[in-house]
């Protein structure tokens, strides 16, 4: 038996040593038989990872995966060290999620010449050999992007003014923050009345989101609309905008994604307009793909995580069932 508790939460690369002491049993699993996943999150930048974080610490117990648990604090070298960690202790099967699209080449070689499996949770990496992992379980980012530029459009599909939107990106090269870019611009570029008239990256964090926004309002004296990457930065704007005397949902319109319960919150009270959902509750799916590819069974390079979108009056309906 293992004498410590499955979902061992390490705060920061310097503790990751700690958990080489739990003594995985390799590729055959635990002492006891457990599968061994390491799991390298990328930080607790904002609501959607601690519900993220929640749901794979949660499903790995029900599950009974050990879980070796790694948070990088939006560090990709941080995370690039929790692997190597994974690697040297022999886990069974290695889930991530990239704080970056760039740079893993090398560190998913390790993994493959140490024949220890990976799994690409959440975000993608722009490798071009896809066989440096099993399979890709997450949200396509792009359709997000897509359904927020869609939604604006439907909104102003009457006027003839042009349309001034900021854009509050996340954490720089992630696939979150270039896809939902991307996903939008194609949607509202083939209007010429949207003009995007900033963009900045917010980090996905609400202190970033409230700095940048309070510049974007210092710069611009006529913001129409805020395009978020995510509800924290949605609700680090609301407090800018609120601070500079104009009123969140009505001066200013706001798109954001997650739908995790702050920003739902604030989108049944009028603040947020509209909200596409990014599903941070992955640990089910996770597990099953785990145990899957350590017993050698194929499975889908790609699994898409299944979502929709709320207006305010939606998310009046569905706060009191939600479960982040
Ligand atoms: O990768 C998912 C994104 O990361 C979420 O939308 C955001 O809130 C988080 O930080």
């Amino acid at each position: 038996m293992f004498k410590r508790i499955s979902a061992l939460v390490l705060v920061g690369v310097t503790t990751l040593a700690m958990a080489g002491c739990s003594g995985s049993g390799g590729s055959g699993g635990s002492s006891d038989g457990k599968i061994v996943m390491g799991f390298a999150q990328v930080g607790a930048e904002s609501g959607w990872r601690t519900a993220n974080t929640k749901s794979v610490q949660e499903s790995a117990k029900s599950a009974g995966v050990e879980l070796k648990f790694s948070d990088a604090q939006q560090k990709q070298e941080n995370q690039i060290k929790a692997i190597r960690s994974y690697i040297q202790q022999k886990v069974d099967v290695i889930a991530f999620s990239p704080v970056v699209e760039s740079g893993w080449d090398t560190v998913l070689n390790e993994a493959r010449n140490a024949k220890i499996p990976v799994i690409l949770t959440d975000r993608a990496v722009d490798s071009q050999d896809k066989s440096l992992y099993k399979t890709f379980l997450g949200s396509d980012f792009v359709e997000e992007g897509k359904k927020a530029g869609q939604w604006l459009v439907d909104q102003y599909k009457d006027g003839t003014d042009q349309v001034n939107i900021v854009q509050l990106e996340g954490t720089t090269g992630s696939a979150p923050a270039n896809d939902r870019k991307e996903g939008f611009e194609q949607v509202v570029s083939a209007d010429p009345r949207f003009k995007v008239i900033a963009s900045q990256t917010g980090d996905f964090t609400r202190a970033k989101g409230k700095e940048v926004m309070e510049a974007f309002l210092k710069a611009n004296p006529k913001i129409d609309v805020l395009y978020a990457h995510n509800d924290d930065m949605a609700l680090g704007a609301i407090e800018a905008i609120e601070g500079a005397g104009k009123v969140p949902g009505k001066d200013i319109k706001i798109i954001s994604v997650d739908a995790v319960h702050d920003g739902m919150q604030a989108l049944a009270d009028g603040k947020i307009s509209f909200i596409v959902e990014c599903s941070p509750l992955l640990g089910p799916q996770l597990m099953d793909l785990a145990k899957k590819v350590v017993k050698g069974e194929q499975v889908p390079d790609r699994v898409v995580t299944e979502e929709t979108t709320f207006t305010q009056e939606q998310a009046k309906d569905a706060l009191p069932g939600r479960k982040y």
